[in-house]
C-alpha cells in the first residue's frame, strides 16, 4: 500500500472511512528546508505522544482540531482535511528567521505576540507573505485569514500557559490549518504540535528543548524531546 501523502516527518494513509486518515510520525528529521537530514530513533514515537497530549488539551479547551484518537506508538487517526497552503507562525520572543531577517538578538521579548503567514511550499522555502499576497494568490480569503490569526493567538495563549506549567517558555511555533473534507466551511487545526515545530526553552536554564538542538548541532536531541514529553505528561495528569 502507498501512502496518500509523504511529508518530511509524516505519512498520511487512507482508512476504511473516506473521511478519516491515519497519520504516521516518522523518525526522519530535516532542517533548513530539507538541506540537513538525519534519523533519530524514537522521534516518531516521542512526537506522536507529545502531539497527542497537546491536541487532547487543546480540544478540552475548545479548539477544533483534526485529531480523533491515538492508534499506537507512531500513529493517530485524524479527520481528513484539505490543508490550507498558508502556514501561521506565532512569535513571543525573537528567534530563528526573525533574528536573521531583522538583525535583532535572540531572546528579545515582544510586547505582543507577532503573527506571520508563509506559503506552504518546500520548493519556495515557505516564503513569508502578507495579507495582500495571500489575497492575490487566492490562498485564503480575508475572512479565513482573520479566523487563522484569531485561532493562532488563542492557541498561543492556551499553550503559553500550558508550557509554563511544564517549566518551558513557548518562544514561537508554526500551525497548519485545514478545511474538513466532510464540511469545508469548517477550518480546524491540523498537522502536529511537537518540539519539531515549536521553540521551547527551559524557564530556569534557558536551555533549548526543541529542534534547534538538531539545527545547531547542540546534541542530546531526543533526550530533550523525551524530557518535554515527561513534563507534558505531568502537566496533563496533574
Ligand atoms: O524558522 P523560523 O524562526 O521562521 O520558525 C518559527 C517557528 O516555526 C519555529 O518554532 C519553527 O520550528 C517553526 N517552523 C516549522 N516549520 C516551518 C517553518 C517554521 O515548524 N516550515
Amino acid at each position: 500500500m502507498e501512502p496518500l501523502y509523504e511529508g518530511k516527518a509524516k505519512r498520511l494513509w487512507a482508512t476504511e472511512d473516506p473521511e478519516v486518515l491515519r497519520m504516521e510520525f516518522k523518525n526522519d528529521a530535516t532542517a533548513f528546508n530539507g538541506e540537513k537530514k538525519a534519523q533519530f530513533e524514537n522521534k516518531g514515537r516521542l512526537n506522536n505522544e507529545i502531539s497527542t497530549l497537546i491536541y487532547g488539551y487543546l480540544e478540552k479547551e475548545g479548539v477544533p482540531t483534526h485529531f480523533i484518537r491515538q492508534i499506537d506508538a507512531t500513529n493517530v487517526e485524524v479527520h481528513k482535511v484539505e490543508i490550507l497552503m498558508v502556514e501561521v507562525i506565532v512569535r513571543n520572543l525573537a528567534a530563528g528567521s526573525f533574528c536573521k531577517r531583522t538583525g535583532v538578538e535572540e531572546g528579545m521579548v515582544f510586547s505582543q505576540p507577532i503573527v506571520e503567514f508563509s506559503i506552504k511550499s518546500d520548493e519556495l522555502g515557505d516564503p513569508l507573505v502578507n495579507d495582500d499576497y495571500i489575497r492575490e494568490l487566492k490562498l485564503a480569503t480575508a475572512e479565513d485569514l482573520a479566523f487563522l490569526r484569531k485561532s493562532a493567538l488563542r492557541v498561543n495563549e492556551i499553550l503559553g500557559g500550558f508550557f509554563a506549567e511544564c517549566g518551558l517558555k513557548l518562544v514561537d511555533f508554526k500551525l497548519e490549518f485545514g478545511r474538513l473534507a466532510n464540511d469545508p466551511s469548517k477550518i480546524v487545526l491540523a498537522d502536529e504540535i511537537s518540539p519539531d515545530g515549536c521553540r521551547l526553552w527551559d524557564l530556569k536554564s534557558g536551555e533549548k528543548m526543541d529542534k534547534d538542538r538538531f539545527r545547531r548541532d547542540l546534541g542530546d536531541v531526543m533526550e530533550a524531546y523525551a524530557e518535554v514529553l515527561e513534563r507534558v505528561k505531568l502537566a496533563v495528569g496533574g
